[in-house]
């Protein structure tokens, strides 16, 4: 594989000796920043890094980087990537005021996906999903998590789980897979409720643990969708077969998700659109991650999470795209930052912490992606000529990422 180095970097963002720590509170606005430096690789990992005054002489091959900045490659902790068709109708209904839990109730949204995804063969599901992964590395996306959630049968979901294990082998990117057994119930079980989660218990989580499809489980806990009582017994059976949680909370309501997640030491809670200050106080008490999701928000108008509060208050924060058909059909994580920005007041050092180091501890990557640290794997991207850090950001809609070092562990 040989050597490259980088050099006469104008911005060297976020190179530690090792695994830097989840960034917290005031934390958050502490960017780790070299101006004028290196980095070098050797075999696909991170050999050295200084500034330009210790630069080695040679390398198998060289890139100048001047005016550039070199950042980890984002993370992407919250994304439903596998999916049939798009819903560009409803995207029409909304303009015309109808709201994602009117059309969620008619059989769209996320049973109108399943609908689609069902009729779909895994190879056409692949081909779709792996279009979608190159488009976000181009966008300087390094690992990604997708959850399946749009088969809501015992035999769909695990063919989604099918489609994101192939995606895991044959992708340049890192993937973590989300068993999401619990995304909406079917028509044919809204007076059976328990029966459709006797199904996730007892059949999704067992079979997707034992045959390793799984990294994650996940439920949809709001208004409309499952209820904490619900969430906790499927909570109870994932942690049972060793699968920590990532959910989908407080979204379209203070649904009590935040604190049933908590309650399972959940790796994240995401969404978070309704967060209070007893939320808060929970989350100060846990290990979970809050993962928000701004252009969800923005895509289905709601207001938006009150990241600045949770800062303040001395949380981390991640952030994610929740790329799919509905409720945000991009992956574009720069424009998430853009979003963050602008819409929940965070600030870009702020927003780059949250996209790389947090984000990877959403998805427990810490150890390969979200910093580049001595001896691991070198995921890096090189912007084009930008005149500060805060421009990445500020630059909403374009894609500044010029090139992408990708390296699996
Ligand atoms: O994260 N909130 C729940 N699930 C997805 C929406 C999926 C859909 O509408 O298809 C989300 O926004
Ligand atoms: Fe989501």
């Amino acid at each position: 594989m040989g050597s490259t180095l980088i050099r006469n970097i104008g911005f060297l963002v976020q190179a530690f000796e090792n695994t830097p720590s989840l960034c917290k509170g005031k934390a958050m606005n502490m960017l780790n920043v070299r101006e004028n430096a290196w980095v070098l690789i050797e075999n696909g990992k991170i050999l050295d890094f200084g500034t330009m005054d210790t630069c080695p002489e040679n390398a198998g091959s060289i890139i100048d980087a001047t005016g550039k900045a070199v950042l980890p490659t984002w993370c992407d902790p919250h994304t439903h990537i596998v999916f049939h068709g798009s819903r560009e109708q409803e995207f029409v209904y909304k303009l015309q005021n109808m709201t994602y839990e009117e059309i969620a109730k008619n059989g769209g949204g996320i049973l109108n996906s399943a609908k689609k995804l069902q009729s779909a063969s895994e190879d056409e599901l692949f081909v779709a999903a792996e279009a979608r992964v190159r488009e976000m590395i181009a966008f300087g996306t390094g690992a990604i998590e997708i959850k399946s959630g749009y088969g809501l049968t015992f035999e769909d979901e695990i063919k989604m789980l099918r489609v994101i294990k192939r995606l895991k082998e044959e992708m340049p990117v890192t993937i973590k897979a989300t068993l999401l057994g619990a995304h909406a119930l079917p028509i044919e079980f809204r007076e059976n409720r328990d029966e459709f989660v006797r199904i996730v218990t007892e059949q999704m989580i067992p079979y997707a643990a034992d045959n390793g499809l799984a990294d994650y489980f996940d439920v949809f806990c709001d208004k409309g969708f499952f209820t904490v009582e619900e969430t906790d017994k499927m909570l109870t059976a994932a942690d049972k077969y060793g699968l920590k949680s990532k959910i989908h909370a407080n979204e379209l309501d203070f649904s009590g998700g935040i604190q049933v997640g908590v309650k399972h030491n959940a790796l994240s809670v995401d969404h978070l659109e309704f967060t209070g200050d007893d939320e808060i106080n929970t989350l100060l008490k846990s290990n979970t991650i809050p993962t928000l999701l701004p252009s969800t928000a923005f895509y289905l108008n709601l207001h938006f999470p009150p990241a600045r509060r949770m800062i303040d208050a001395g949380l981390p924060i991640a952030l994610a795209t929740d790329y799919n058909p509905g409720s945000s059909p991009s992956g574009n994580m720069s424009f998430i930052l853009s979003l963050a920005c602008l819409k929940m007041k965070m600030l870009p050092n702020e927003v780059l912490n949250a996209a790389t180091i947090n984000a990877a501890f959403a998805m427990e990557v810490q150890n390969t992606h979200g910093a580049i640290v001595k001896g691991q794997p070198a995921n890096v991207s090189i912007t084009q000529k930008i005149p500060s850090l805060a421009y990445l950001p500020y630059r909403f809609g374009s894609n500044l990422i010029e090139q992408v070092i990708l390296n699996k562990a």
